[in-house]
């Protein structure tokens, strides 16, 4: 086992606040990365687990930031919003560049650029952060609601309708990590005194509806898929019962699903997203390290939950930045060369990475709420994307 000294653990979680403070900007939103091009955008999936552990963490004003910048978003849409669920509800074809976007600038606009954008996980995601931190902090969610509403009635409407998935890809399935998010989110919008009796009771009938098409799909090999029909697994379902608890963790069918994740995706410590990925060569990606951390912290695993504290820390750069993923152990290692050439070294900081590896130090007990930010010299704005070079 990689072993980092606790006082690095301990460092390491302190500055991940930092880096999440620097980029976020006065609007709420996270960049992914601030010195990646292509993720110089906010992303409703990874702003939720970002907003998430900044909430864990005890900063309260980011996360709410953050939240507010989805919900006027969502506000800014409505009329778009609701002339979709009509059309849904008379049972009219949409064009997958007529839903909403998974990535927004800064201040909350289309990007302008060609992207896998249609993705439903992000609009439930938030909304299940949204509800961990009022749980948490016994906050308001009034400013929020609004937005909020609107994000549950848009994925109550589309909750078993095809998108791309976690990795913005396989658009024509049904990806059991995006419906836990979705489960999630209505599971939360139908718990809120706040929205119309109506709604609630929409968002409770869309979150039994797909807990129960998941457990239909999963009984029949004993574990949870990908996609709904499939076979193959992906890391991304070790979220379907952490965070989302759309399957309780100690479930069979959570742990056949651990045990096939472990068994194809995971090398002493790193997970890779699933056994086909070529992007960068198909790494280790340190969010999903901790997410399994995470996991195992859940049930009680808590060597293996420490193991993958220690894997996450020591991929930490010289700088103590997190990337996206590591190339220790390469599935397509003819395929590096190509991103490398394309968008340049591997995204790094990740806010996504600095989140995941908070959450699991805070999970550990390696930091204790609220947790005091290392900030090493002043913040700098954050500034809007340049062009983006194509996908
Ligand atoms: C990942 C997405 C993520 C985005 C920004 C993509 O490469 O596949 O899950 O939202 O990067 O971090």
């Amino acid at each position: 086992m990689v072993t980092v000294q606790r006082a690095q653990l301990e460092r390491l979680a302190r500055r991940s606040i930092d880096v999440i403070a620097r980029g976020q900007a006065p609007t709420g939103a996270y960049l992914a990365s601030p010195n990646f091009p292509v993720y110089r955008y906010s992303w409703f999936r990874d702003g939720a687990f970002i907003a998430d552990a900044m909430s864990r963490a005890g900063e309260v004003a980011s996360a709410e930031a953050f939240f507010g910048w989805c919900a006027g978003i969502l506000e800014a849409r409505r009329d778009r919003i609701e002339a979709l669920i009509e059309r849904r509800r008379a049972g009219a074809t949409i064009d997958t560049d007529e839903f909403l976007h998974a990535r927004y600038t800064l201040d909350g606009q289309e990007t302008g650029e060609e992207w896998t954008d249609f993705q439903l996980d992000g609009y439930g995601a938030w909304l299940w952060a949204l509800d961990e931190h009022r749980r948490r902090h016994g906050r308001p969610i009034e400013p929020f609601v609004a937005g909020a509403a609107l994000s549950a009635a848009y994925v109550a409407a589309f909750r078993d309708h095809p998108s791309y998935d976690w990795w913005e890809e396989n658009p024509d399935y049904r990806h059991t990590s995006t419906l836990a998010a979705i489960f999630a989110g209505l599971r939360a919008a139908a718990s809120w005194p706040e929205l119309s009796a109506d709604l609630r009771s929409t968002a409770s009938q869309g979150a039994a509806e797909l807990a129960e098409l998941v457990r239909a799909d999963a009984t029949r090999r004993g574990r949870l898929p990908k996609w709904l029909g499939g076979d193959a697994v992906d890391a991304s379902l070790i979220a379907v019962a952490t965070p989302f608890g759309m399957v309780a963790p100690d479930d069979p069918i959570t742990i056949a699903t651990i045990e096939a994740i472990e068994a194809d995706l995971v090398n002493a410590g790193g997970v890779h997203r699933y056994a086909l990925d070529t992007y960068y060569g198909g790494g280790e990606w340190l969010l999903l390290a901790a997410l399994l951390g995470w996991h195992y912290a859940s049930v009680g695993r808590t060597d293996d939950a420490l193991r993958q504290l220690h894997w996450v820390a020591a991929h930490a750069t010289t700088d103590g930045d997190l990337p996206e993923q590591v190339d220790d152990h390469l599935l397509a290692p003819e395929r590096q060369a190509e991103w490398l050439k394309r968008w340049g070294p591997v995204a790094t900081p990740l806010l996504w990475s600095h989140a995941m590896y908070l959450t699991l130090a805070l999970e550990l007990g390696v930091v204790q709420a609220p947790v005091e930010p290392v900030t090493e010299t002043p913040l700098e704005p954050v500034t809007e994307a340049p062009a983006t070079p194509a996908r």
